[in-house]
């Protein structure tokens, strides 16, 4: 009667075990994702924006596999900007995700193939199905760390470049105190 332990645990904020990668994303990583270009420019390219840790139990592109992670988002704003992640759609762009709300508060924006753009309330709880070819980001719009944690296919990939070329077609922003997709 053996009992087995799990190899990796998860606290509010983080995985921790084997097959766990860390990464963080320094401000200096996100150049060219916001909008005011002078604000970027004064802030310190060394402060965290975001960690994120992933349990990768399977190779990348295995078919059929899950990959699970836990995103920690700092609040902060570059100008009238809330803080967010790079944002990305799939490489192989059918791949549905779930992200969900665990600490904090924030918006999950989603930008479909035709660049329609709407945003979803994040908070502990909050549960979101991300459609496969719906490029999604989160920005952090309250004044402690927002957490969330995603579960996507492990063929899935990240596409980066897209976002980066193209940007999403609205930005969530503080207008008068008031998080606003414009
Ligand atoms: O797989 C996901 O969608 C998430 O784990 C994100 O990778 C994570 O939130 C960081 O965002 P991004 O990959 O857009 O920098
Ligand atoms: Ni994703």
């Amino acid at each position: 009667n053996k009992v087995f332990i799990p190899e990796v645990f998860f606290t509010n904020d983080c995985l921790t075990g084997e097959d766990v990668v860390k990464s963080t994303r320094v401000l200096g990583d996100l150049d060219g994702v916001f909008q005011d270009k002078e604000a970027y420019g004064k802030m310190n390219k060394e402060q965290a924006v975001y960690h994120v840790s992933s349990y990768l139990p399977v190779l990348e592109n295995t078919p059929g596999g899950l990959f699970m992670g836990i995103t920690t988002l700092y609040p902060g704003k570059v100008g009238q900007e809330y803080f967010m992640t790079k944002g990305h759609f799939h490489s192989n762009s059918d791949r549905a995700e779930f992200y969900w709300g665990v600490e904090g508060e924030g918006f999950l924006i989603l930008m479909d193939e035709r660049r329609n753009v709407w945003a979803e309330r994040m908070f502990p709880g909050s549960l979101h199905y991300i459609p496969g070819k719906v490029a999604h980001r989160v920005a952090n719009t309250g004044y402690q760390k927002l957490v969330f944690s995603a579960c996507w296919p492990s063929d899935a990939g990240h596409d980066y470049a897209t976002i980066a070329d193209a940007g999403f077609a609205r930005r969530l922003v503080d207008v008068n105190g008031v998080p606003t997709l414009v």
